[in-house]
C-alpha cells in the first residue's frame, strides 16, 4: 500500500476548500476552448442535447464512484483499485488503476499546448496587439509556425510544473477564487454581446435547437469525450481528489454544485462564440468547423468589434489564463501523486520526468500543424488524435472498468454506504441503476465506436 496512505495525507479543508480546489480544476479550456468547437462541428442542438442526456445519468453517477472511491480508500487511482478489491487478485485491477493513471500523462503535453496559445493571446492583448490578432489568417500563421508555438508552450509548462515544484498550489488557488467570478461576469458580457451582433440569430438556433437529422454515434462518442474532458472523470483525478477529501463533506452535494458550475460556464463559452461564428462569416455555416482554432479566430474579431475590446480582450485572456492554470495543475499532481506513490520517487524527480514526457510529446503536436501536417490519422492532426486516443479512448474504457470494478467484482452496496454516511444521497438510483447497467453499456458502445473509426471503419 502506498505510503502516503491513512491520516498522514494532506486534506482539503473541508467543503469549500474541495468544491473550489475541483472547480478549479474541472473549469479551463475543456470549457472554454473544447466545449464550442465540438459542439459547432457535431451539429449544435443535438450535440447540446446529448451531453446534458449524458450528463444527468452517467456523469453524475461517475462523479459520485470515483470520488467515494479515492475517498474510501484514500489512495490514487492504482492503489485504490487495489485497495478496493481488498484480497481478490486480478490483472485487471493492475491494467484499470494503471490506465486511469496514464490518460492525464496523455493530456498534459496537449493542454499545455493550447494553454501556450492562451498565453500568445494574452501577451498579444497586454502589448496593444489586439487588432492584429483579429486579422485573418493571424491564428493560422501563428500555429504553422513550428517552433514559435512551442516557446508558448514552454511557457505554460514551465510555470505549471514551478508552481508544483514549489509546492504553491494554494496560492494559485486563492488568486482563482477571485478570478473565476470575474471570468463569470465576463463571459456573460461577451455572450450577450455576440448574441446581438447581426446575424447571430441563426448561430443561436443552431447551438440550442436539435437537428435530429445531424445524428450519428459519432455525436454520442464526441460528447461522452466530452463529458469526460471537462469533468475530469475517467483518469483517475477525481479518484485522487477524493482521496484528499475529509470525511464530514458531502459528495452528492459537492458534485451537484461541481457539476453546474462546469456546464454553466461551458454553455456560455458557448454563447460567447457560435453565434459570433455566424454573425462574423456572414453566415457561412461552414466556418463552424474551424476545429480547435475556432475560439482563438473567432474571439479577437469580436473584441476588436466591440467598444473597449482591447481591454476586455486582455481581461478576458488573462482569466482564461487562470482557468487552464489551475486546470494543469491539477494534471500534473495527479501524475507527480501515482509517480509517488507507486514508484517511490520523490515530488522533483517525477515533476521533472512529468514535465519532459510534456515537452516530448508537445512538441509533435505543436509541429503537426506546421512542418509535420502530412501526418494524420482517419484525417485528424497530431494533437486531435492524442486527444481522441486520452477521451474517446482511454477515458471510457477507464470509467468501464471502474464501474466493474464496483459493480461486479467488489459491490455497489460498499461505496453506497461510503456516501451515505455523509449525504442524504437522493440519486442512489440514479446511481445504482447506471453504474450496473447503463454505463457499461453506454461505455462499450462508445468505446468500440471509437477504436473502429480510428480504423477508418467509421468518419469521425
Ligand atoms: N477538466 C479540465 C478542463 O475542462 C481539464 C482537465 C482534464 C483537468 C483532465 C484535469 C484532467 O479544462
Amino acid at each position: 500500500m502506498a505510503s502516503n496512505s491513512g491520516d498522514s495525507r494532506g486534506l482539503f479543508s473541508g467543503n469549500l476548500g474541495y468544491i473550489l480546489a475541483v472547480a478549479g480544476s474541472a473549469v479551463g479550456l475543456g470549457n472554454i476552448w473544447r466545449f464550442p468547437y465540438l459542439t459547432a462541428k457535431y451539429g449544435g442542438g443535438i450535440f447540446l442535447l446529448i451531453y446534458f442526456l449524458l450528463l444527468f445519468t452517467f456523469g453524475y453517477a461517475l462523479i459520485m464512484a470515483e470520488t467515494s472511491l479515492g475517498r474510501k480508500t484514500r489512495l490514487s487511482p492504482v492503489g485504490a483499485y487495489r485497495a478496493f478489491a481488498g484480497s481478490k487478485e486480478h490483472s485487471f485491477l493492475k491494467i484499470g488503476g494503471w490506465l486511469n493513471a496514464i490518460v492525464p500523462m496523455i493530456i498534459l503535453p496537449y493542454y499545455c499546448l493550447i494553454g501556450g496559445w492562451i498565453v500568445k493571446y494574452m501577451f498579444e492583448y497586454l502589448t496593444g496587439g489586439s487588432t492584429s490578432a483579429a486579422a485573418d489568417g493571424f491564428f493560422v500563421g501563428f500555429i504553422t509556425s513550428n517552433f514559435v508555438p512551442v516557446f508558448w508552450h514552454l511557457l505554460f509548462l514551465g510555470c505549471t510544473a514551478l508552481i508544483i515544484l514549489k509546492g504553491v498550489q494554494k496560492g494559485v488557488e486563492r488568486a482563482s477564487v477571485v478570478m473565476m467570478p470575474i471570468l463569470l461576469v465576463l463571459a456573460v458580457i461577451v455572450a450577450v454581446y455576440s448574441m446581438t451582433r447581426p446575424g447571430a440569430g441563426a448561430g443561436i438556433a443552431y447551438y440550442l435547437i436539435p437537428d435530429f437529422s445531424k445524428f450519428s454515434l459519432m455525436t454520442v462518442v464526441a460528447a461522452c469525450g466530452q463529458l469526460f474532458f471537462s469533468l475530469s472523470v475517467g483518469m483517475g483525478i477525481l479518484i485522487t481528489y477524493g482521496s484528499y477529501m475529509k470525511k464530514d463533506v458531502d459528495v452528492e452535494k459537492a458534485t451537484v454544485r461541481i457539476g453546474l458550475m462546469d456546464t454553466t460556464v461551458a454553455l456560455l463559452a458557448g454563447f460567447m462564440i457560435i453565434p459570433a461564428v455566424f454573425a462574423f462569416s456572414g453566415g457561412d455555416a461552414a466556418a463552424v468547423n474551424a476545429g480547435p482554432g475556432l475560439m482563438f479566430i473567432t474571439i479577437p474579431k469580436v473584441f476588436e468589434s466591440m467598444g473597449m475590446g482591447s481591454f476586455i480582450g486582455a481581461a478576458f485572456f488573462v482569466m482564461v489564463f487562470f482557468a487552464a492554470l489551475t486546470s494543469s495543475i491539477s494534471i500534473l499532481e495527479t501524475c507527480v501523486s501515482t509517480l509517488t506513490d507507486e514508484l517511490k520517487w520523490s515530488r522533483k524527480r517525477a515533476t521533472l520526468f512529468m514535465f519532459f514526457e510534456a515537452i516530448a510529446l508537445g512538441v509533435p503536436c505543436s509541429l503537426g500543424f506546421g512542418a509535420w501536417d502530412f501526418i494524420s490519422i482517419a484525417g485528424l492532426s497530431i494533437l486531435d488524435m492524442m486527444d481522441f486516443l486520452a477521451s474517446s479512448i482511454l477515458c471510457p474504457l477507464c470509467a468501464l472498468l471502474t464501474c466493474l470494478l464496483i459493480g461486479r467484482l467488489v459491490g455497489i452496496q460498499k461505496l453506497i454506504d461510503e456516501i451515505k454516511s455523509t449525504s442524504a444521497f437522493r440519486g442512489e438510483v440514479v446511481f445504482r441503476f447506471c453504474v450496473t447497467y447503463l454505463a457499461p453499456v453506454i461505455l462499450t458502445l462508445v468505446f468500440v465506436s471509437s477504436v473502429a473509426a480510428t480504423l477508418g471503419f467509421i468518419k469521425i
